[in-house]
């Protein structure tokens, strides 16, 4: 499954986005920000032309100010785009001026340009290819700025559009497209927004931009700060404040008491405190947990409540309004990996996996090679039916929850780490990682039966401290780590 199909999905996702076909309905012609922003991060090892031309396109997209157009054809912002098409038919309907595909705030996504961050970190972690830094890209309406410069603005976007508590505004949507807060507050956003912080603050570390480096580390110091103060409900976190200062995702609502998102991406990005990671993790196995995977939210709503979203009107136990979303599924299993629980991250990822749940076919209802965008939950008579294969973020997403965060090999801006998050009962297991232009044969050995841990690493039986330095291109080596 990882290897080939979990694989082949995530590189068909990057090139096609969601774009409208037998698969997905969306009435869409172009990119969709957020889900490219994520599709491009699991593969520029497999396909790294693919995914710098998509974070071009990207940037090229991103407005002055700093958010992401959400819904965007990329070859009208291309500057070297042909002034007359080179077929035009007479049947075509005339294309708008660029500045009509500008929209303003009303619909702007709280969460599309934030995900860039680790998108651009990680192609350039993956490749090396840290010039892409500087290089300079236009903003869609007007200027233009370095790769790194563009970071900063969605940085900066989502620190300026902040509620009466200091946590991010939902606006028109965040990730669930269905949560609808406009100048309320989402918890999803702060904590992704600290994530997006983290992965910038180690790009400026790495490029001795010392004062960068300081703002944003006293920037996520202070969004850490309020997600602590604001967000946490006694045993998990909730999902977000409404305008008129309602709790969403708290043990108060009688519906969606606890979502699965903003749990995940707390301990995902490293802003909940560690004893508060555990419990929110353990309240998301308690209620969210299913034969089937995590189900996005419980119990599903039932009343329609505006103040909200369109969530509340979804029909219970599909898609958004409680259904088995896969897409934050693998955040889940990353958030266990970093809490070192490799036991409970292999069980939310064997429980999604569609090639474990052949066997009721019947129930599932599609191919047993690719995730599906969600599967009935639990509140649908249909519980266990998966719809939409193919085009959805879970295909990138557990790829890198199984490659980068059970196995644990990740590359950083310096060097490969040996990071694994296994199963106690695993007693070794071997990869082979291309870097870089060279070649790794790793093992992880487990003599302990532990869950994390690495106490020895050698290259090619030499000790290594910390992380495998960058070897020459060509060469094949050996890695071996010693969990302990
Ligand atoms: O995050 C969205 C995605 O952009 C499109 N499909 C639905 C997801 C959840 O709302």
């Amino acid at each position: 499954m990882v290897n080939t199909w979990n694989l082949y999905q995530a590189e068909t996702c990057v090139v096609w986005s969601r774009f409208s076909s037998f698969i997905e309905v969306g009435g869409r012609t172009g990119l969709g920000y957020r889900d490219t922003a994520q599709d491009i991060m699991s593969v520029p090892h497999t396909n790294p032309g693919k995914v710098r031309q998509r974070i071009v396109e990207l940037l090229r997209a991103q407005v002055g100010s700093g958010y992401g157009l959400h819904l965007f054809e990329p070859e009208r912002f291309d500057p070297n785009r042909p002034a007359t098409p080179k077929f035009k038919s007479p049947t075509v309907v005339p294309e708008p001026p660029v500045e009509q595909l500008i929209h303003g705030l009303e619909d702007t996504c709280s969460d599309d340009h934030l995900w860039l961050v680790p998108s651009v970190c990680q192609y350039i972690k993956e490749t090396g290819d840290f010039q892409f830094f500087e290089e300079i890209i236009p903003f869609a309406d007007g200027g233009e700025g370095t790769v790194y410069e563009h970071l900063k603005r969605a940085l900066d976007f989502s620190a300026a559009q902040v509620g009466p508590t200091g946590i991010c505004k939902g606006l028109r949507a965040d990730w669930n497209d269905c949560l609808n807060l406009g100048g309320g507050e989402s918890a999803m956003v702060s904590f992704l927004h600290y994530w997006a912080l983290q992965a910038f603050i180690e790009a400026a570390l790495f490029l001795g931009r010392r004062d960068d480096w300081e703002k944003y580390m006293a920037l996520a110091e202070k969004v850490r700060q309020v997600c602590e103060e604001h967000l946490w409900d006694g045993e998990w976190y909730i999902r977000g404040i409404t305008a008129r200062g309602e709790k969403i995702g708290s043990k108060q609502n009688e519906e969606g008491k606890i979502h699965l998102e903003s749990n995940a991406l707390a301990v995902l990005s490293g802003a909940a405190a560690p004893e508060r990671g555990r419990a929110c993790m353990d309240a998301v196995d308690r209620y969210l947990f299913s034969e089937w995977g995590l189900h996005l939210l419980w119990p599903a709503y039932t009343k329609p409540n505006d103040e909200i979203g369109f969530v509340t009107r979804v029909y219970p136990g599909i898609k958004e309004n409680g259904a088995i979303f896969s897409h934050p599924n693998p955040w889940a299993i990353i958030a266990e990996c970093r809490l070192g629980r490799g036991n409970r991250a292999m069980r939310f990822y064997d429980a999604l996996l569609p090639y474990n749940q052949n066997d009721r076919i019947e129930i599932r209802e599609a191919e047993p090679y690719s995730y599906c965008q969600f599967i009935m939950g639990r509140d649908h008579t249909a519980f266990g039916r998966a719809r939409h294969p193919w085009l959805t973020g879970s295909a990138g997403w557990m790829y890198t929850a199984a490659t980068q965060w059970i196995l644990g090999v990740r590359p950083s801006f310096t060097g490969l780490c040996i990071d694994p998050c296994i199963p106690e009962d695993w007693p070794e297991f071997h990869l082979t990682r291309k870097w870089r232009g060279a070649t790794y044969h790793i093992t992880v050995k487990n003599p302990d039966r532990i869950q994390k841990g690495v106490k020895v690493i050698t290259l090619n039986g030499r000790p290594v401290t910390g992380e495998i330095p960058p070897q020459a291109a060509g060469g094949s080596y050996e890695v071996v780590a010693i969990m302990g």
